[in-house]
């Protein structure tokens, strides 16, 4: 696990998303109330990077573009099978810091 530096606490504003990249990781920063959440910025509908730019109803983020709705906590696509990775955060010094996982381990050739 790894531990990323983002952005100071004080640029998010309250419900409203900021996108930040790192590596192969294309992340949505959200804070609702004194939480930080952080979740993959990918929607899967249409896999386009703007889940950053929807809004915040309860602790679920929903899509701009469809409405697809997904738990901030969670990743979970209520009623649905979907599911989009979330990451750890801490605030640390006034910056936000996200936990990435070590890349999953490709295997290749037969089985
Ligand atoms: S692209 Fe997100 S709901 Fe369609």
């Amino acid at each position: 696990m790894q531990k990323v530096k983002t952005f100071p606490v004080n640029q998010l504003i309250d419900k409203r998303g900021k996108r930040f990249v790192f590596e192969d990781h294309d992340i949505a920063i959200f804070r609702v109330d004194s939480e930080i959440f952080a979740i993959s910025n990918i929607c899967p509908h249409k896999l386009s990077a703007i889940l950053f730019d929807g809004f915040i109803e309860d602790e679920n983020i929903v899509c701009p573009a469809h409405g697809w709705e997904f738990s901030l906590r969670t990743g979970i696509c209520p009623g649905t099978e979907r599911k989009l990775q979330t990451y750890k955060t801490t605030v640390i010094e006034g910056f936000v810091f996200i936990e990435i996982p070590p890349p999953k381990e490709k295997k290749w050739g037969l089985f």
